[in-house]
Formats: C-alpha cells, sequence, structure tokens
C-alpha cells in the first residue's frame, strides 16, 4: 500500500477513538468521520506496519444507520465522535467493542450482554471542562477542535446539563467587560485558563471552578455578583495552575463564594463532592451501573466487602447497607474525606476508608491475612497496577466485581485474574457516554472450581 492511493471501501468497524475501520486484502485502514456501513472513497495519508490512516474523499452510500448529527459542531469538536450514528447502533458497536477486546487482548471468550443504553440519551453530563483561550484575538470558550488544541467556542452543547450555557455566557461577558487577561499556553502567559463547571442532577447544586495562572483573579466580586442569577449556585472556586500543564487543575483551591463542595444524590444516598474528586459523570446510567455492582456482589449482610479505587465512596456506602464491613481505598486525599463525611452524612458507620494508591496498601494488607469475601474494583483507564491484582487473588475471596471505563485494560487484568483462579461469569457494559466511543463495564467474576 503507497500514500496517497485511492480505495473504495465498505467501513466495518469503529476504532475506541470512534474512526471507522475498512480492510484492503486484509490490511486495516483507519479513516476518520466514517460509520459502519458507509462506502466511499478513500486516500491513504500513512502507513505502518499493521496499520494505515486514510481520509474519505468521496462518501459514494451513506450507512443506513447515518443520522443527521443534532449539533452544529459535529466533525469540528472532539467531543461527540458517533453522535452520526443512530443510538440503538451505537450501543451495538459498544458492545462488539467489549467482547472483542476481551477475546484479542484477554484470550476470554465469553458472552457479553447488550448495552444498557440510556432512553434520552442527552444533556446527561454533570460536569464541563472547558478550555478559555483567544482564538485570531476573540475570546473562545469551549472545546478543543478534533486533534488539535485550537478552542471552538462553544455555545451550545447537547451532552451537557443545559445550566452550563448561562454559566459559560456570564464569564464570557465578564472577562469580555472587565478585559480579563486570558491564557496563552504556548507562552504561559495570561491568567485564565479553564471553566470547570459540576452541577447535581438530583439537588439542582452548580459549583463553578475557575482555573488561573495565578492566585489572584481581579474583581473576582463582579464575577461572583453575576454568578449568583445561575439557579442553585453552591460553590466557586478559584484553582490555581501556574504549570504549563495539560492536566487542567492544580493543587491550591481558594473558594470565593459558598461551600467547598456540592451535593448530589443518587438514589436515597447524598454525597458531598469537593473539586479535586471524582464523581460519575452520567448520574441517571451510574445508577443502573450501581444496582449491577450491588447485584453481582450479591451480599447477604455478613460479608467483608473491599472496595478498591472508591472515589468519595459512592460504591462503598451502597455496598456497606447490605454487608458487615467495608473498607475502601483511593489515592485522591479530599476525595477521601469526601467519602468520611458521605459516610457519616448518610449515617453509615460499618465503613472505612484508606488515603493511598491501591499499589501500596493492597499488598501489606494481603499480608496481614485479611479475607474478604468480595472485592469491587472501579480503576481508571489504565486499570489495576499488577500487584493489586496479585494481592486481590492472595486475599482470595469468592466474587470479584470489576467496573472499567476502558475495555483494553478490563481485558488485560480479567486475564491476570483468570490465570489466578477466577472465571468471568458476566459482562455487562453500561452507557455512560452517549454519541462517544466511551464504554463501561462491569464484570462479575468468582473463584473457579478446583
Ligand atoms: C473511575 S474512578 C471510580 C471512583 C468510584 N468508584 C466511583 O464510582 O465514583 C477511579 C478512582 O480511582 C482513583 N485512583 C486513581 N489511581 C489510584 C490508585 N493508584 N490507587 C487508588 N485510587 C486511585 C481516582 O482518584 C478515582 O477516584
Amino acid at each position: 500500500m503507497k500514500l496517497n492511493e485511492k480505495f473504495t471501501v465498505t467501513i466495518e468497524d469503529l476504532t475506541h477513538e470512534g474512526e471507522g475501520v475498512a480492510k484492503v486484502d486484509g490490511f486495516p485502514l483507519f479513516i476518520p468521520n466514517a460509520l459502519p456501513g458507509d462506502e466511499m472513497v478513500v486516500m491513504v495519508t500513512r502507513v505502518r506496519k499493521n496499520f494505515g490512516l486514510a481520509s474519505k474523499q468521496q462518501l459514494i452510500n451513506p450507512s443506513p444507520n447515518r443520522v443527521n448529527p443534532l449539533c452544529e459542531l459535529f466533525n469540528q469538536c472532539g467531543g461527540c465522535q458517533t453522535m452520526s450514528l443512530n443510538y440503538p447502533t451505537q450501543l451495538i458497536f459498544k458492545e462488539k467493542r467489549v467482547s472483542d477486546s476481551l477475546k484479542r487482548i484477554g484470550k476470554i471468550d465469553t458472552v457479553v450482554k447488550p448495552v444498557l443504553g440510556m432512553k434520552e440519551p442527552w444533556h446527561y453530563r454533570n460536569k464541563a471542562q472547558f478550555p478559555i483561550g483567544l482564538s485570531h484575538h476573540k475570546l473562545s470558550i469551549g472545546f478543543y477542535r478534533q486533534g488539535s488544541h485550537d478552542i471552538i467556542d462553544t455555545r451550545k452543547c447537547h451532552i451537557q446539563h443545559s445550566i452550563m450555557e448561562n454559566v459559560v455566557k456570564i464569564l464570557r461577558d465578564f472577562l469580555e467587560k472587565e478585559h480579563i487577561s486570558i491564557y496563552n499556553e504556548t507562552t504561559n502567559t495570561g491568567l485564565v485558563r479553564h471553566l470547570v463547571t459540576k452541577v447535581g442532577f438530583a439537588t439542582g447544586e452548580v459549583m463553578v471552578i475557575l482555573v488561573i495562572n495565578g492566585k489572584h483573579l481581579p474583581k473576582s466580586h463582579l464575577l461572583v455578583e453575576a454568578l449568583q442569577q445561575v439557579n442553585g449556585l453552591v460553590s466557586v472556586v478559584l484553582n490555581e495552575n501556574t504549570k504549563r500543564t495539560n492536566v487542567i487543575m492544580g493543587k491550591e483551591n481558594q473558594v470565593i463564594f459558598g461551600k467547598a463542595y456540592l451535593t448530589d444524590r443518587l438514589h436515597h444516598l447524598d454525597f458531598q463532592i469537593s473539586p479535586h474528586a471524582f464523581f460519575q459523570v452520567n448520574p441517571a446510567q451510574t445508577e443502573v451501573l450501581y444496582d449491577k455492582v450491588l447485584e453481582m456482589a450479591s451480599l447477604t449482610g455478613s460479608e467483608t466487602v473491599m472496595d478498591l479505587y472508591c472515589g468519595i465512596g459512592t460504591i462503598s456506602l451502597f455496598l456497606a447497607q447490605k454487608a458487615r464491613k467495608v473498607i475502601g481505598i483511593e489515592s485522591v486525599e479530599p476525595a477521601v474525606e469526601d467519602a468520611r463525611a458521605n459516610a457519616h452524612l448518610n449515617h453509615i458507620s460499618n465503613v472505612e476508608f484508606m488515603a493511598g494508591p491501591a499499589e501500596n496498601w493492597m499488598p501489606q494488607l494481603a499480608q496481614s491475612g485479611i479475607q474478604p469475601e468480595v472485592i469491587v474494583v472501579d480503576p481508571p483507564r489504565k486499570g489495576c497496577d499488577e500487584v493489586v491484582l496479585l494481592a486481590m487473588i492472595q486475599m482470595n475471596p469468592d466474587r470479584i466485581v470489576y467496573v472499567s471505563c476502558n475495555p483494553a485494560t478490563l481485558a488485560r487484568d480479567l486475564r491476570i485474574l483468570e490465570d489466578g483462579g477466577y472465571q468471568t461469569l458476566e459482562v455487562q457494559p453500561v452507557d455512560l457516554f452517549p454519541h462517544t466511543s466511551h464504554v463501561e463495564t462491569v464484570v462479575l467474576m468468582s473463584r473457579a472450581e478446583k
């Protein structure tokens, strides 16, 4: 295959980044903005050893599953890669991705259940992170353009809670009117770099975090005054990030209005969430996910349960209501403080939270002889450190429930657990991220019969 060579192809699959996959004599080509079922002419733009990249030249026959994307920024913004594929077909491809990863990476050939999707897959996100910059000397608050750091000025987003639009408008007016300097990531100069908003879907509480390249925001009282128009505003925080980095938030927070956290509710439990703490971004589907975790844990009330990578203790507190004792482990200190406060808030006392990396705690705990009946893990995208998996195996629980947002690391880790004597019994994907290529999966494993 040569550069600039053209082929007529039919797209067969989607990559985890939402690119279409077509094969030419068995050689895979990845094509942006192409959907399964599309017949198109493509031109090869890069050739690697095992795959190539190509660009769409002409769409001959569109896939019957194509729909008009609701968003006018679709194809520009890097956020919703699959919005032009109808929702039921998005779910089918997510199921296939989980199944393919388990087979290819984990060598696990098992039934993957159909993805649990949303009835109304719009405006589901409770958290937005908008970069702020100057684009052609004009203030831009929005999302990064696909594959670049160019900011697309965004007035409307169909997957965010709509309250965000008002917050962005107020901030824009303030920055323009008061001539506040805007961050330039090339020179690491200028002040205002990111807006992060969080909203509690059940409580209506709103937190606004402004990330600045410094300690002081001129005329911040005017911003706070203007933000009071936002229904449910409970917290405004300045976050200091002076580093030349892609990491959005720095360590230091200054609360300039209201509380240092917002509160939301999942089912009947209340949770305080501080600026640095993780909280699932799709609360409606989080309830579906957590119900599945509880069902798989099948607790009777007598068990000791561990909840690794527990965040603010959400899963731990649901488990604690059905177990004898729950031990949660989490590396982000403020999240652990939230978790302890959340136990108190919900009058739950049979739970203990440990602060620090799971890979530090788990070998020690395994060595101490602790034997939980059930272990739940919900790691970040990179999955579990191998020492965590080995310590889990050493603890010899009856059941392991693995919650994952990355099918590739899930498959890798399940292989290690299977080699350690566990078998995969149930694989249930849940769609926490409609119109994107991300998928969440919850897996039940049990100790294999010897
Ligand atoms: C996907 S979130 C899950 C949180 C929680 N289970 C929930 O549903 O909200 C992963 C969590 O793991 C934490 N984390 C990341 N690396 C960690 C590590 N090495 N040890 C312990 N926790 C870690 C993150 O701070 C985050 O809270």
